[in-house]
């Protein structure tokens, strides 16, 4: 089976970095297809922590291609600082491919991303500011500069001076902020041009023949389901399309080539930013999922927001994206409650739904139905096969499994790379 795609399922930091890392022993390539230095995901190894923002977690193990495909938005500098940064602790960059069509995120999508957010006030998104949504939104309007073009000197100085004049009037008018300079970013820019070179092609052409020739080719989804611009709590959502289907129009594989989807299941949830979270907990549980998990975001280092597992939620991502098997992660947080719930379904005024709700006013105001379960009060970051967990810990999950439909493919209980219980062997 040469094409898996792991995808998070509930609201990002599901642990996609630790599940791909895991997976990537066995293959490859490893692609990033969505999203771009909004994703943080970190990846352990013998107690070591590797952060990573745009590189595929793949990136740790020598010879695996790292592709960064075309539906991406790339932040050079970042990009950069993260090649220089593994290369310094003795990681090779070499197997890294940056898509020509990629979209090239500019500072004045930054800088906007942070003055927008501003600007909306109460409404705010609570984005990274990585310059994200300006940078998709530039792309859908056309106007985009891709690294195809930062890669031609000419190309790009005709662009960039189309861009910048267009921004800096927006930059003063809309926003009351200086102008930002033409020539400084020129030249910036030429110099991270010269840099990436050596890693530009078209990653299109690449993973199709890699496909072609029985190679084993793995998708690193960032963000999730519900911070997908269409299936997410819209506007509260990312610019891209986390979903399976991503892979499409992401890294130009077509759908019918996957053959595992692997989606990313938290043992409890978390959510960064704003917009409705069902089964969030504003009180002492929600406390002690915090500390016990230390939730603060790894690009923000924002607290973050948690709550009790949304079943439901995990049962429509199963859904929009094919899941096949779950990567349960982070169960080991759990150890030391006395009761755990699991929300299995919503209400709406007295009614059972039977779909996610588009509006969010009817969200905001659905009513998670509960299951309370029996906490394990053991540590289980040890345990290594499925059947030495506590009776509990099995319970638990095999309700998610039963709620959702989705099997249980694997179980993590620690962030370390050997923290890890395989269910099921053949998933590439
Ligand atoms: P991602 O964005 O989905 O890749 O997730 P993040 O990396 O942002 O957040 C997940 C965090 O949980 C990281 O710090 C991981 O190292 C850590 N992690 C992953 N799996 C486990 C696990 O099973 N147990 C524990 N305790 N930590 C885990
Ligand atoms: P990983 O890949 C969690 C959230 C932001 C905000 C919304 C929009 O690590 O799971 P953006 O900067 O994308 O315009 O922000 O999406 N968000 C994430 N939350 N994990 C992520 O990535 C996220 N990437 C974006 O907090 O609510
Ligand atoms: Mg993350």
């Amino acid at each position: 089976m040469p094409a898996v795609e792991v995808t998070g399922s509930q609201w990002g930091d599901e642990g996609k970095g630790k599940i791909v890392d895991y997976l990537a022993q066995q293959a490859d390539v490893v692609v990033r297809y969505q999203g771009g230095s909004n994703a943080g995901h970190t990846v352990t190894v013998d107690g070591e922590e590797y952060k990573l923002r745009l590189l595929p977690s793949g990136i740790l193990y020598k010879g695996t291609l790292c592709v960064i495909g075309n539906g991406v938005v790339v932040d050079p500098k970042v990009m950069l600082e993260e090649m220089d940064a593994m290369t310094k602790r003795g990681i090779d960059v070499s197997g890294i491919r940056l898509s020509n069509r990629a979209h090239v995120v500019m500072p004045y999508h930054s800088l906007m991303d942070g003055l927008g957010e501003e600007l909306r006030g109460n409404s705010k998104i609570g984005t990274t500011k990585r310059g994200i949504g300006p940078a998709y939104q530039d792309k859908a309007k056309r106007v985009g500069i891709r690294v195809c073009d930062l890669m031609d000197k000419e190309e790009f100085a005709k662009k960039l001076k189309e861009n910048l004049t267009v921004k800096n009037i927006e930059l003063e008018r809309l926003y009351k902020h200086e102008p930002l300079d033409y020539d400084e970013m020129l030249k910036e820019y030429e110099g991270y041009a010269e840099r990436l070179r050596p890693y530009v092609c078209d990653t299109i052409f690449l993973l199709n023949d890699a496909l072609a020739a029985g190679k084993k080719v793995l998708f690193e989804g960032a963000q999730a389901t519900m911070l997908d611009i269409d299936y997410g709590t819209y506007p509260y959502v990312t610019s891209s399309h986390p979903v399976s289907g991503g892979i499409g129009v992401g890294a130009g594989v077509a759908p019918s080539k996957l053959d595992t989807v692997v989606g990313v299941v938290k043992a409890y949830c978390t959510r960064v930013g704003s917009g409705p979270f069902p089964t969030e907990q504003l009180n002492e549980a929600g406390e002690k999922l915090r500390e016990a998990g230390h939730e603060y975001g790894t690009v923000t280092g924002r607290p973050r927001r948690t709550g009790w597992l949304d079943a439901y939620v995990v049962k429509y991502a199963g859904m929009l994206s094919g899941i096949n098997y779950m990567a349960i992660t982070r169960l080991d947080i759990l150890d030391d409650f006395d009761e755990i719930k699991m929300c299995t379904g919503y209400k709406y005024r007295g009614e059972l739904l039977n779909e996610m709700p588009a509006s969010l006013k009817v969200l905001e105001e659905v009513e998670p139905v509960y299951e309370t379960f029996k906490g394990w009060k053991t540590p289980i970051s040890d345990v290594r096969e499925y059947d030495k967990l506590p009776k509990e810990a099995r319970v638990y999950l095999e309700r998610l499994a039963e709620v959702t439909g989705i099997k249980l493919g694997i179980v993590s209980v620690g962030a370390n790379r050997d923290q890890t219980i395989i269910l099921e062997k053949n998933l590439f």
